[in-house]
Formats: structure tokens, sequence, C-alpha cells
């Protein structure tokens, strides 16, 4: 199948679509375990990117506009956000615990003239503790994580946030499962932007919680995947 637009989503749902259905997702079997960092690394192990080299919409919107400062790309993959921020002048950290997504994200920086911008880290979030309130922006872009472990990395994430300083997060939308197109099918690693608040307990002031829709370009035609979207600033 041959995606126009944006195709990380949609290239991702179909391989969690096959795994979702050997595991029998819908009724009475458990959750599968959620994908860990040899789970990732299998699914990186292709030469070509496995997502776009294009930076999420989202990310682009929200942050065109931000003066560039540091960054901290928390989940940055093959580094194509972190890539885009660093083209736009902002010094980033990223972070990913797959190895060899941080190795395809460097070959990426590196073929995009930005590798002297980019200070990859390779650690799971789960431990990750990011030094507090010392970055412009924080971005997490499509962490998929059980709702359980999600909680202490968002505050971690949002305590890194800089006075001033932005904290962005774009994830696939609970409602996406039943309304939308592509993305996990399982419900653990799906959030709304409400649970984003909650969970965030007060870190930083929420400017935007939202539903934000996606339109994907697929040889099917227009499909749209839900994501949510949660923007906050460091008062
Ligand atoms: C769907 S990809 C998104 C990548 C990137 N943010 C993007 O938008 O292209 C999710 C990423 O989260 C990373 N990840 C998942 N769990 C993690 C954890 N516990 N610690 C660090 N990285 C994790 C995976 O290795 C993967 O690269």
């Amino acid at each position: 199948m041959k995606f126009t637009s944006e195709p990380v989503q949609a290239k991702q749902s179909a391989i969690v679509d096959g795994s979702a259905a050997q595991t029998s997702l819908a009724g009475t079997c458990a959750m599968p375990r959620p994908m860990e960092r040899e789970d990732w690394n299998r699914r990186y192990a292709s030469e070509e990117l496995i997502w776009t080299a294009d930076a999420n919409r989202f990310l682009v919107a929200q942050t065109e506009s931000l003066s560039p400062g540091n960054a901290l790309d928390l989940a940055t993959g093959e580094g194509r956000n972190a890539v885009w921020l660093a083209e736009r002048g902002w010094t980033v950290r990223a972070v990913d615990f797959s190895d060899v997504a941080i190795e395809k994200a460097k070959r990426l920086a590196n073929a995009r003239n930005v590798a002297d911008k980019i200070d990859f880290r390779e650690a799971d979030l789960r431990a990750y503790e990011p030094e507090v309130q010392s970055f412009d922006l924080v971005a997490l872009i499509y962490l998929q994580i059980p709702q359980a472990e999600l909680a202490p990395i968002l505050v971690r994430a949002a305590r890194a946030v800089a006075p001033g300083g932005t904290f962005l997060l774009v994830a696939h939308d609970s409602a996406n499962l039943k309304h939308g197109y592509g993305g996990p099918q399982r419900s653990d690693v799906l959030y709304t932007a409400e649970q984003v608040v909650v969970a965030l307990g007060g870190e930083i002031a929420i400017e935007q919680a939202t539903r934000v829709e996606r339109p994907v370009q697929t040889t099917d035609g227009l499909k749209v995947a839900i994501d949510c979207l949660v923007r906050g600033k460091r008062l």
C-alpha cells in the first residue's frame, strides 16, 4: 500500500493490525504485553525509514512560531522531529530506548547536516530523568506506552520545561480505535487529552488540550486519524 501523506501512522497501523489479529484483541483474550526495546528494535531493523522523514504536522504547527532554544524530544524514534527542529535552529536532545532507532536518527541527522545540533541519548523513559526546568521545548510525539507507565513520564517531562518554555504531547487518541484510521489497535496505549492533563497534575499551565483530526491520504482514499494534543507552558 502506498501512502502520500505522513505515512508514519498508516504504516504503523498495518504492522500493529497484524499483531493484534494474532493476539485476538477483540473479546476475551488478555491485552498483549507492551512493546519493549527489543520489539521496537526489530521493527526498526530495516535499512529504510519505517516512518516518514517529514516532521509531524502538529509539531510543526505548534512550534514554528517559537524562538528556537533547546528542545527535548522524548521517544524520538528515527529522529524526524528532532531533525526538523535542529534545521529550525533548535539545539536538541533526542531520547529513545531503541538503539537501532537512534542509529537511524543519527544517519538522518547526518544526511540533513544537523548532526552537530542533536545530542542523541539512548534511555528508557520509565527511568530517564531530564534536568528540571532546563528545556525551552519538551515534545512527546506518539509515545505508545501503557497508561499506568505514562503518568510519571509526563510529570518528569513537564518538570523539564524551562520558565516560559513549551510542553507538547501528540498521541493517538482513544477515540481512534473505533472512529479513526490506523494507529495502535490496543486501548491501553491510547489516551485522551483530558487524561494527559490529569496525569500532568498541574505541573504546567495548559494552553490547549484537545482532539485533533489528521487526514491521511491512502490508496483507498482519504482517511482520518484521530490524535490528542496537549500543549502547556511553564509560566
Ligand atoms: C511511534 S514511535 C514515534 C517516534 C517519533 N516520535 C515520531 O513521531 O516519529 C514511538 C517511539 O517510542 C519509543 N519508546 C517506546 N517506549 C519507550 C520507552 N519506555 N523509553 C524510550 N523510548 C520508548 C520507541 O522506541 C519508538 O521509537
